[in-house]
């Protein structure tokens, strides 16, 4: 106290017109000092001494220079970006980036990549599982949108094959990485697909099932939780079990064995269904839930077990086809680009569901059977073998929920869809073009 005492008697000592001390004389100088002794002709010759004024026009003509180009200059950093983009899709046809640690995906300005005012907002969009069947279909329906699409995969049913139309394109980057371990991106939606679908893939290593759905469930959630990503799981109309209601409705819990065989993959489901609705309710985090009933389509593993893929691929091979039981358990089939309508309604949608997505057009097996043989091969013959367990009897989805709230329903009837799916097989199996999906 005593010293600013001082200080400011000091201070007192110098009169309105003296001469105020230069910074050279005394560096440490009080502002206000300087400034209540400043008269109007001393400012002027201040400013028009040692060339003052040539550096303040410089800089207003650098300033001004830098704002006129800015526009330019943020397209030329997404240029930029695109191209290290760019790169890694091209290292993706031999090498993949296994960038699992994420960080290079920091750094990515929002608003530079978005043209003002013209076009609606471009997302990046992470789809976990997108190299697989279901979700590189989805990544063809964003890239067409012009959206950014990260793929995370880790290639255990998937396959680079199916993504690699966008190998190249700077909007595309494909990531191995397992969705067990955390992984840090910077996202505005994540489609989490990442789970092996069919029971042959599924019942393969089931604790590892396990893990991949409710591990890699809350990697993704704590993830869309930091970065404020909305969040998309597609759970699955196994959470119904063997069903006591049919059709199923959303508001049904289902009817599941916790120690099956099965268990992994519709419990597993079912965890993640719970942890996505915690992440919503204890930390808002935007949440949306999907329950996909039977899909088909071309992409998928030609030898995973699941019926239509089975039927198509023997009737083309020249073999009986199998129907395991006697044949009267139904099913409902869905044609692939249904589905992804569906799940991009429902995450652009207001409504967090859960909300079934599936074709409510029932066929028993010996039915489908039939179809494929009308399609395929009409002299393709059937061979009955023993049924496996826990196996539904029955599965049909009501999509009165969806049809109301997302304007969604699906378009493409066995009959139209399935012709699609044989050309894409056919193709696949007599080019051997490649392994048996593993
Ligand atoms: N296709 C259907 O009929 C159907 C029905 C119900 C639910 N679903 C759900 O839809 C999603 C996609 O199914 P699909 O038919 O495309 O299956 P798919 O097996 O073709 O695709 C799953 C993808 O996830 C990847 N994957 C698996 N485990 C992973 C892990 N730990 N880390 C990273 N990637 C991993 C696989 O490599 C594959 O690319 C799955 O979650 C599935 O449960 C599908």
């Amino acid at each position: 106290m005593k010293q600013l005492h001082k200080q400011s008697s000091g201070i007192g000592h110098y009169k309105r017109d003296e001469e105020i001390p230069t910074s050279h004389s005394h560096p440490y100088s009080p502002k206000s000092l300087k400034h209540s002794n400043r008269s109007l002709p001393k400012s002027i010759n201040y400013i028009l001494r040692e060339q003052r004024l040539l550096f303040i026009l410089v800089g207003i003509l650098i300033g001004s220079t830098f704002f006129v180009l800015q526009p330019s200059l943020s397209r030329l950093s997404t240029s930029e970006s695109s191209s290290a983009s760019t790169s890694i899709g091209i290292w993706s046809r031999d090498q993949i980036s296994t960038t699992s640690g994420g960080g290079s995906n920091f750094g990515f300005g929002k608003t530079g990549r978005i043209p003002v005012g013209i076009a609606r907002k471009r997302m990046r969009i992470v789809v976990t599982g997108g190299a697989g069947f279901v979700g590189s279909h989805l990544v063809d329906r964003l890239m067409a949108r012009g959206d950014d699409v990260i793929v995370i995969d880790n290639f255990f049913t998937g396959r680079k094959e199916n993504v690699m139309h966008h190998f190249g394109n700077p909007r595309f980057e494909l990531i191995r990485h397992d969705v067990v371990e955390p992984i840090l991106l910077e996202v505005d939606q994540i489609y989490h697909l990442a789970c092996p679908a069919s029971p042959v893939h599924y019942k393969f290593n089931p604790v590892k099932t396990i893990k991949t759905n409710v591990m890699g469930t809350l990697n993704m959630l704590g993830l869309a939780k930091r970065i404020g990503a909305r969040f998309l799981l597609t759970s699955t109309s196994e959470v119904y079990g063997d069903p006591l209601e049919h059709p199923q409705k959303e508001t049904y819990w289902g009817h599941v064995n916790p120690i099956g065989v099965r268990s992994c993959y519709d419990e597993g489901k079912r965890t993640a269904e719970t942890l996505t609705m915690d992440y919503h309710r204890g930390a808002e985090v935007e949440v949306r839930i999907a329950r996909i009933f039977n899909t088909y389509g071309p992409r998928m593993c030609l030898d995973d077990g699941r019926v239509v893929s089975n039927f198509v691929a023997q009737a083309i091979r020249k073999q009986p086809l199998t129907v395991y039981g006697d044949g009267k358990q139904t099913r409902s089939f869905q044609y692939v680009a249904d589905l992804v309508n569906g799940l991009m309604a429902l995450m652009e949608g207001e409504h967090i569901g859960p909300f079934n997505l599936g074709n409510p057009g029932e066929f028993t097996m010996l039915e489908l059977a039939e179809v494929v043989k009308e399609t395929v091969d009409s002299s393709a013959t059937i061979e009955f073998h023993e049924n496996t367990a826990d196996d539904p009897h029955k599965r049909k989805p009501d999509i009165s929920k969806a049809k109301e709230l997302l304007n969604w329903e699906p378009k493409i009837s066995l009959k139209q869809g399935l012709p699609l799916m044989v050309s894409d097989f056919r193709n696949r199996i007599l080019n051997e073009d490649e392994g048996k999906g593993q």
